[in-house]
């Protein structure tokens, strides 16, 4: 059943063929978003989410970009406004893993991720913040001139060994999202992040695929489950739409508890 809180609204989801970004592609064509998918590398994927959407009745396409380069994202850019003619609402969600530990981290490993978690953020926010100024306030598409969601992690406040490039890339995307949250709200741009916490997807498969991995992962999830994209996606709907109208510049958690310190359950 379709909510159509995003009814005809143009929407970019930057790394939409898997994971987390596909559970937002999906939930915000369901509330009746157009897509765009973008993908850096997997086509056919893309093409899936894609085939998802238009089955259903919805509006999408797929586009390549790998969101750390510059030209692509613009290439990218002018892509969506020439087939939808402009942008309502940008999920920054591309993003990887490159885990090492820290004295044995390579420039190249600590280079990529932020390339691609933290400047991939960035260049799209930005492109996508020209056009919301250019284009202003439309209210037969919705009360803001955009919508910015920065896909962040419950790793923007846990620190997180053998994974330092990762998560200080999620500690970046948050003073990346609330600063230019800061700068565009007379703009009437609205700009967000999700923390979510662990989401079974491939960038964590190895702390789910076997029982024993999870059950060690559940000892860090007071809520007890692992999370689903579509937890996520649902989470991003509402954002995007008019319901969260007032809400800008923070970081909403949706991860079953796993920023709570649950080691002092019973200890401390
Ligand atoms: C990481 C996952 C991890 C989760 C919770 C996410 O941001 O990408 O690998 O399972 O945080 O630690």
């Amino acid at each position: 059943m379709s909510t159509a809180k995003l009814n005809g609204q143009i929407a970019l989801v930057t790394g939409g063929d898997s994971g987390i970004g596909k559970g937002v592609a999906l939930a915000l064509a369901e509330a009746g978003a157009k897509v765009v998918v973008n993908y850096a590398h997997h086509a056919e994927a893309a093409e899936e989410v894609v085939k998802h959407i238009t089955d259903a009745g919805g509006e999408a396409f797929s586009c390549k970009a790998d969101v750390s380069q510059e030209a692509q994202v613009q290439a990218m850019f002018k892509e969506v406004f020439k087939q939808y003619g402009t942008i309502d609402i940008l999920v920054n969600n591309a993003g990887l893993q490159k885990d090492a530990k820290f004295v044995d981290m390579t420039l190249d490993e600590w280079n990529t991720v932020i390339g691609i978690n933290l400047t991939g953020q960035f260049l799209c926010a930005r492109e996508a913040a020209k056009e919301f100024i250019r284009r202003g306030v439309d209210d037969t598409r919705s009360r803001a001139a955009g919508k910015i969601i920065c896909m962040s992690s419950v790793h923007e406040v846990i620190p997180w060994g053998g994974h330092v490039n990762y998560a200080s890339s999620k500690g970046g995307i948050m003073m990346l999202m609330k600063s230019m949250a800061q700068e565009l709200a007379p703009h009437k741009i609205r700009v967000v992040a999700i923390g979510p916490g662990a989401i079974q997807t491939p960038i964590n498969k190895e702390a789910w695929e076997t029982p024993e991995a999870l059950n060690k992962l559940l000892t860090l999830i007071p809520y007890n489950r692992i999370g689903q994209p579509e937890d996520i996606g649902k989470l991003a709907a509402w954002l995007a739409s008019d319901d969260a109208d007032y809400i800008t510049g923070t970081t909403i958690f949706s991860d079953g508890g796993m920023t709570l310190y649950p080691g002092f359950a019973d200890n401390g």
